[in-house]
């Protein structure tokens, strides 16, 4: 496999400390913008019930699940909060043209 830069938006499609859903390729992911101003990626489903994350809060480093509030930090992957105990995996970005890439295995 191969590591592939993804066209996932443009910058401008996310507002500053707030997530997006992204699909591509029958898989779903979320794509963050922390309020430094950097772009972050998830998986985009919860890891306790497969909820999407992009329709959850971000607050600063953190994204909060919409159904049971179980919280990971969305630049490390890491699960903070119960019911949430398996970490999310992470993309790394780039941004190019005002336009913001993950880098999938492919
Ligand atoms: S589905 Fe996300 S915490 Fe339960």
């Amino acid at each position: 496999m191969a590591q592939e830069w993804i066209k996932a938006c443009s910058v401008d499609d996310i507002d500053e400390e707030d997530v997006i859903r992204f699909d591509f390729d029958g898989a779903t992911y979320a794509i963050y913008r922390s309020d430094k101003d950097e772009f972050f990626a998830t998986d985009g489903l919860c890891t306790h019930e497969r909820v999407h994350l992009a329709d959850g809060l971000v607050m600063r480093d953190i994204i909060e699940c919409p159904k049971h509030n179980g919280r990971f930090n969305y630049q490390t992957g890491r699960a903070k909060g119960s019911p949430a105990c398996v970490d999310l995996r992470t993309y790394a970005t780039r941004v190019v043209d005002g336009d913001v890439y993950i880098a999938l295995e492919r």
